[in-house]
């Protein structure tokens, strides 16, 4: 597995994350990012807490026999359709649970595994909205290609988005 620096695709979340120290970091969608980000706290040693949510039983079960650690770190759960037309998917949890959060990053779940009416691929999360208004305060988030995603925030007017540069993305890391 690559030391967390050399993720690249996070490159900007992890810049983030050492200048800012967010004291809980909710991420949709596990995977190697999971295990970097859970090296990168361990590292900066700040105190700082992850939980990430995955829907996708066959890949968490791979997720915790390669990396034990991230047990608590790694939470099953299920995706509801909140607009099936426009293929909006929300990963469903407590959000008791992530009041803390002070960095949000979208990446998941596979778009291409949740068709919308017209047979196409979903394209939004939307669990950030549910955490601001929840909160009722904006947090900074950050989310891996997903363009469809980006467009549906950006018309929200969030301001605090981590853009990811365009070569960042292209990592070679996608699904
Ligand atoms: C883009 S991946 C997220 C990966 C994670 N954030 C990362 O960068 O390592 C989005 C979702 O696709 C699914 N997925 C990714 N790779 C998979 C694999 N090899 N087998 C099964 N599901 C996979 C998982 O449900 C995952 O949450």
């Amino acid at each position: 597995m690559k030391y967390w620096r050399e993720f690249k695709k996070y490159k900007q979340a992890f810049k983030f994350i050492e200048e800012n120290k967010p004291k809980l970091i909710v991420e949709y969608g596990s995977g190697g990012s999971t295990y970097s980000l859970y090296k990168c706290l361990e590292e900066l040693n700040y105190g700082g807490k992850l939980i990430t949510y995955e829907d996708n039983s066959e890949w968490y079960n791979k997720i915790i026999e390669d990396f034990p650690f991230l047990k608590d770190t790694v939470k099953l759960v299920e995706i509801e359709t909140i607009d099936s037309k426009k293929g909006y998917l929300r990963y469903s949890h407590n959000l008791e649970d992530i009041k803390e959060a002070e960095l949000v990053i979208l990446d998941g779940p596979d778009y291409k595994l949740f068709l919308t009416e017209d047979g196409g691929p979903s394209n939004v999360t939307t669990n950030l909205e549910d955490i601001v208004n929840y909160l009722g305060k904006e947090i900074p988030f950050f989310i891996d290609g997903r363009e469809g995603c980006v467009r549906y925030y950006n018309n929200l007017n969030y301001t605090k988005h981590i853009i990811q540069p365009l070569e960042d993305a292209t990592d070679g890391n996608k699904v």
